[in-house]
């Protein structure tokens, strides 16, 4: 299978009066595993449709291994969709459902069969040719559906929450299977999903949608770590904000203050003054009955709320006024706080990120 890349430029949609896509720059590599991951009404799958051809761009251009396919119909770009509700015959049997598509393309009978067989074996699904959709489970009709689209070998394929009718359990293991199908066959895939885990255990890279906008593109570390606004910090993963002012200082490096911490030594790419947020993960935070650690900046807290985890307990601390979630790493013998307990609060400012108070505001003041 021959693989291909695609590029979205400056691609804008309405619906009527309501822009549903915003400006969209996406270039993606042959071969790539993509996400494109947002919230619900964010444009997934107006952008998905887009690409597969359903949906009309009002300007901009789409390109498919070079060559603009804006006004290509859907039956010629070579793409293949894979729908959220996955759509299987129901009268029709694992084989004639996978068939279906190499039928319409007419294609002689012995050949049909091979790349049914082919596709229906990649899949894992040999020994199911003969059943009908109701006589399998969910995750099974899954990957029918999948075998369906795989078998007229597509340049691109394309995923609308593949997963989001099958339970916790399989979805799991199914993202798993996915990923190395994908692999593979080394076919340029996008994948929608709205589930921040899915996304970041299986793309190479992931763009982040709110509101019709690309906020960030980036492999799925680079989004965690050094997510460019509030949106994006707070959608791959959960997040503590510390708002306060920042004051540029030299080498990449600037001093924020808060009333919290007072002031920290935090590094800064901007280096702009003026209001700011940092944000740092839950799991960066420290807890202690004492101040112990010599990175960390301490300040008084108190245990406002527990959740053990398994892994980690995740404790709900107030600090002033603010309220900070920090995760513990948990193990037999460790120290466990309760509700209650006054504890040492610890922030390594090394592991905070600076964002723009006003992109924040902005955000919030554009949600309302
Ligand atoms: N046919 C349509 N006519 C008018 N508006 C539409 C149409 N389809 C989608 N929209 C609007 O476009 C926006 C984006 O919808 P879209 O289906 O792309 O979201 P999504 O990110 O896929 O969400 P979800 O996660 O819920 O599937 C939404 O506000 C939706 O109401
Ligand atoms: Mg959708």
């Amino acid at each position: 299978m021959n693989k291909v890349s695609l590029e979205a430029r400056n691609i804008a949609m309405s619906y009527g009066k309501n822009v549903v896509l915003k400006d969209i720059n996406l270039v993606i590599g042959p071969g790539e595993f993509f996400a494109l991951l947002g919230p619900s009404g964010s444009g997934k799958s107006t952008l998905l449709r887009l690409i597969a051809g359903f949906n009309a761009a009002q300007s901009g251009q789409l390109l498919i291994d070079g060559h603009d396919v804006s006004n290509v119909p859907p039956w010629r770009r070579n793409v293949g969709m894979v729908f959220q509700n996955y759509a299987l015959w129901p009268h029709m049997t694992v084989r004639q459902n996978v068939a279906f598509g190499l039928e319409e393309r007419k294609l002689p009978k012995a050949q049909i069969d091979a790349k049914v067989r082919a596709a229906l074996e990649l899949v894992g699904l040999a020994d199911y040719a003969a059943r009908r959709p109701s006589q399998l489970s969910g995750g099974q009709q899954q990957r029918v559906a999948l075998a369906r689209t795989i078998a007229i070998e597509p340049q691109v394929l394309l995923l609308d929450e593949p997963l989001s009718n099958l339970d916790a359990k399989l979805r799991v293991q199914m993202r798993t299977e996915l990923r190395s199908l994908q692999r593979k066959l080394g076919i340029t895939t996008i994948f929608v999903t709205h589930d921040q885990e899915e996304a970041m255990t299986t793309a190479d890279r992931i763009a982040v949608m709110d509101q019709g906008v690309i906020q960030q593109i980036g492999t799925p570390m680079a989004l965690y770590d050094e997510p460019v606004n509030r949106f994006v910090a707070n959608f791959v993963g959960s997040i503590n904000l510390v708002r306060g002012r920042i004051e540029p200082a030299a080498n990449g490096r600037a001093t924020f203050r808060c009333p919290v911490f007072g002031a920290l030594d935090v590094p800064d790419g901007t280096l702009r003054s003026g209001d700011a947020e940092i944000a740092i993960r839950p799991h960066a935070m420290a807890l202690s009955r004492t101040r112990e650690g010599t990175r960390q900046t301490w300040a008084e807290g108190l245990i406002a709320e527990r959740e053990f985890l398994g892994e980690f307990v995740r404790y709900t601390v107030k600090a002033g006024e603010t309220l900070f979630i920090a995760d513990q790493a948990h193990y037999k013998g460790c120290a466990v706080y309760a509700p209650g307990d006054v504890v040492q609060l610890g922030l390594d400012p090394a592991l905070a990120r600076v964002l723009p108070a006003a992109d924040a505001d902005a955000r919030e003041a554009h949600a309302h």
